[in-house]
Order: structure tokens, then C-alpha cells, then sequence
């Protein structure tokens, strides 16, 4: 794999506010990156750093080798980007509003558009006027447009922002085959984590201009497990805890005529059958499971207030 985009120690002032932090990442050829944080976390910020549309206060971006500030032209040459809403002539149809920005760069990208059709999925309604196109279809012809001048790096700021589910898994399929099949590198930014559950290998969480956590989705989702809680509801709940904690070391919290355990799947067959062995009877198990969207807020909560203010 080889570092497509590579943010070290990326700051940027506001006059005394540092709206991003120090920010460090690599994003890979082939790779998904998730920017998530909420709103005014810093995602458009470290974007508009990236794409050349604000300058730096401090720190470098690199992209395939080429720094940003020496390597200007060279640099922003390798990406394509939609930052907003995609800009687009509603009266002309997708082909030639693609058309027009293709004669921009010249012969080469104007023979790619079909090809191009095809990877983000438009080609049965690219002849339609823009105008009668559903917003997902909209960003689909959005991101055609970024792909015209063949980038290494795609950057996307919110682009799943007021879609419908359906929008977001189409999306989310495109992205998906841009990286696996031209292993372009994308950088896509949202409040939302579970949004991008299934689209990114690596998430970055970005809170106060500062990133908290920085994991690949594999890890993530082995955090969720490590959480996962399993509520035992039996006669003797005290007795109960008291047997699990002896023989397993594991601690349990009463509520009513529960327990609360910790439990992994793996230990679970052997826990049941041992209480059972010691005459507790157990009514009913309901496996209590973290959301996304909980562990998302836990780890935001959890990060430490930063200061934002030097
Ligand atoms: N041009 C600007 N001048 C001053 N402050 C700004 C400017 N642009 C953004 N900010 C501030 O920087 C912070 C981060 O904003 P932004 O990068 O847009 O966050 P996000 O995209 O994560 O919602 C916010 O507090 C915002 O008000
Ligand atoms: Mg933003």
C-alpha cells in the first residue's frame, strides 16, 4: 500500500482560536477514511487545508509525495473533490454538464466519461436533465465530475448529508468500488458514524479540532463487542453474582431480579449451565449491545475537553 495522503501536525487559526489541532493522518491507496465529528469538530476546515482552499497555520499535507505549500500545482493535481453541494447546470443533462468540465482538462478526460458513468452507476438516467435528478443522484454526478481528471485521492465533505437510506447505500456501493477497483484513496467526512459504518476501513474521530480516536472499522467494531453486557434475569440475582464472580472473576451489577454481566459470547454456554448446576433459575437472557452511535458518544464525551483556545 502505498500513502496517498499523509497530515502531520496539520493547525489552523482562526485569529486566537485553533479550529484543528495538530492533526496527523495517512490515508493509503484503495483506502476509505471516515472524518467523523460533530458539527464545527474542524472536518471542513482540515478539508478546505487539503484542497488547497485555505492556507495552512502550521503543519504539512502531503499528497502522493507532493507538499502541499512547495509542490502546489503537482499536489492538488492528484485529487478530486466535492466540497458542498456539487455545481451543476439543472437544465443540462448529467452527460453534459460531465461534458463540460471534461473539455476543461482536455481529450483524455472526455473519452473516460463513459467509463466514469458506469463506475458511479448513472448510466440509464445521464441523459436526464440534472434538474429532474434525486439529490443522491445529484452527488453520484457530483463525484463523476471529481473523477475526470484521474485523482489518486477523492475528497468528500458530508456528501451523505440530507440523503435518504437508499441514497446513502448507493453512495456507499460507488465509494466502495472506486477504491477496490481503481484503488483510489477517499476521504469522507460526516457527523454521523453509523453512517459510515459499512463504507470506511479506517475512522478518524475529530473533536475540537482535535482527533480522539483513530481505528480501522475492524477494531471499532471489537470495541462494541468488548462492551457488550448480557442482563440475567433469575431468582437469586445476589447468589448468582456471587457464583460468577468466584469461578470466572468476572463482576456483575445487580438491578431488581437481574445481573448485569459482561459476558462473551464464548463464555456464555458455560456460565448458564453452572448457575443452572447451582439451582439458580434463570428466566430470561437479553443481550444488551452498544449502539454505533452510543460508543460514538461515549468516545466524544470521554475525550478530553481541549484547548481550544491558546
Ligand atoms: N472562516 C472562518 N473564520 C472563523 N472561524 C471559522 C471559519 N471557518 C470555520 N470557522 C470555525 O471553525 C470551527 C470548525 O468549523 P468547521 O471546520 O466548519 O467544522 P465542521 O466541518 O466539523 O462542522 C467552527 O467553530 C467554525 O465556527
Ligand atoms: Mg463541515
Amino acid at each position: 500500500m502505498k500513502p496517498v495522503l499523509v497530515v502531520k501536525n496539520l493547525t489552523k487559526m482562526y485569529g486566537p482560536k485553533k479550529v484543528v489541532n495538530s492533526v496527523t493522518f495517512t490515508i493509503f491507496d484503495g483506502q476509505i477514511f471516515g472524518f467523523v465529528g460533530p458539527n464545527g469538530a474542524g472536518k471542513s476546515t482540515t478539508i478546505r487545508m487539503i484542497t488547497g482552499l485555505t492556507p495552512i497555520t502550521s503543519g504539512s499535507i502531503r499528497i502522493c509525495g507532493y507538499n502541499i505549500e512547495r509542490n502546489f500545482t503537482k499536489a492538488i493535481s492528484n485529487i478530486g473533490a466535492v466540497v458542498e453541494m456539487p455545481q451543476l447546470y439543472p437544465y443540462l443533462s448529467g452527460l453534459k454538464n460531465l461534458k463540460l468540465f471534461a473539455a476543461f482538462y482536455g481529450k483524455a478526460a472526455i473519452k473516460r466519461i463513459p467509463e466514469i458513468v458506469k463506475l458511479v452507476g448513472m448510466e440509464n438516467r445521464i441523459k436526464d436533465k440534472v434538474s429532474t435528478y434525486s439529490l443522491g443522484m445529484k452527488q453520484r454526478l457530483g463525484i463523476a465530475q471529481a473523477l475526470l481528471n484521474k485523482p489518486k485521492l477523492l475528497i468528500l465533505d458530508e456528501p451523505t448529508n440530507g440523503l435518504d437510506p437508499n441514497g446513502i447505500v448507493e453512495m456507499r456501493n460507488v465509494l466502495r468500488a472506486l477504491a477496490s477497483k481503481e484503488k483510489i484513496a477517499i476521504i469522507i467526512s460526516s457527523h454521523n458514524l453509523a453512517e459510515l459504518e459499512h463504507t470506511c476501513d479506517v475512522i478518524g474521530l475529530i473533536n475540537n479540532g482535535r482527533i480522539i480516536e483513530h481505528r480501522t472499522m475492524e477494531q471499532i467494531n471489537k470495541l462494541i463487542e468488548s462492551k457488550q453486557r448480557v442482563q440475567l434475569f433469575c431468582n437469586y440475582p445476589n447468589y448468582a453474582a456471587m457464583l460468577i464472580k468466584k469461578k470466572y472473576g468476572i463482576g456483575s451489577k445487580i438491578i431488581g431480579n437481574s445481573i448485569l454481566v459482561p459476558l462473551k459470547e464464548a463464555n456464555m454456554a458455560s456460565v448458564i449451565s453452572y448457575l443452572t448446576y447451582k439451582k439458580v433459575k434463570i428466566y430470561s437472557i437479553k443481550k444488551i449491545q452498544k449502539t454505533l452511535e452510543e460508543l460514538y458518544f461515549e468516545l466524544l464525551n470521554n475525550s478530553r475537553p481541549s484547548s481550544s483556545i491558546v
